[in-house]
């Protein structure tokens, strides 16, 4: 048995979504939410990396139900906990019904969101070369 009995992955840290809609404005209203309804101790809410659901965006996840929700707005959120996470019952007019895998639709985002996408990962390469640095610095030290 798992410490929580549902978790909710919300793709903050991807590089279409936050082009999409306020996806820390979601998140914030999410956990602020499920606290407000008591669910702290039952539900967790994650951010997260690319779901490789680009293009529907905003998109979360609610695990162990595997139920997908895209092009969510934080006005969609108390809708999300109030019928999903305390009663049980999917949001349909929100649901994301795609085959299983990578379902990334990007084409349509203009050229500034792509260089967002390359300096993002630019920057990502940089922080695991540091890190890398560190960890062998340390290990010198040991
Ligand atoms: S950027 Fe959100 S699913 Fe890829």
């Amino acid at each position: 048995m798992s410490q929580f009995k549902k978790h909710v992955f919300i793709c903050t840290q991807g590089p279409y979504c936050c082009f999409d809609g306020d996806t820390e404005a979601i998140f914030e209203r999410m956990k602020r939410q499920v606290g407000a309804c008591g669910l702290n101790e039952e539900v967790r809410i994650n951010r997260a990396g690319c779901l490789n659901q680009c293009g529907h965006g905003p998109m979360l996840v609610v695990y162990p139900e595997a139920i997908w929700y895209s092009g969510v707005q934080a006005d969609d959120v108390d809708e999300i906990v109030n019928e999903h996470l305390v009663d049980g019952r999917v949001v349909e007019r929100l649901c994301f019904h795609a085959p299983p895998g990578n379902n990334k639709h990007v084409d349509h985002y203009p050229p500034e969101v792509q260089a967002f996408k390359d300096a993002a990962e630019r920057l990502q390469k940089e922080r695991e070369a540091l890190r890398q640095a560190t960890l062998r610095l340390l290990k010198e030290r040991r």
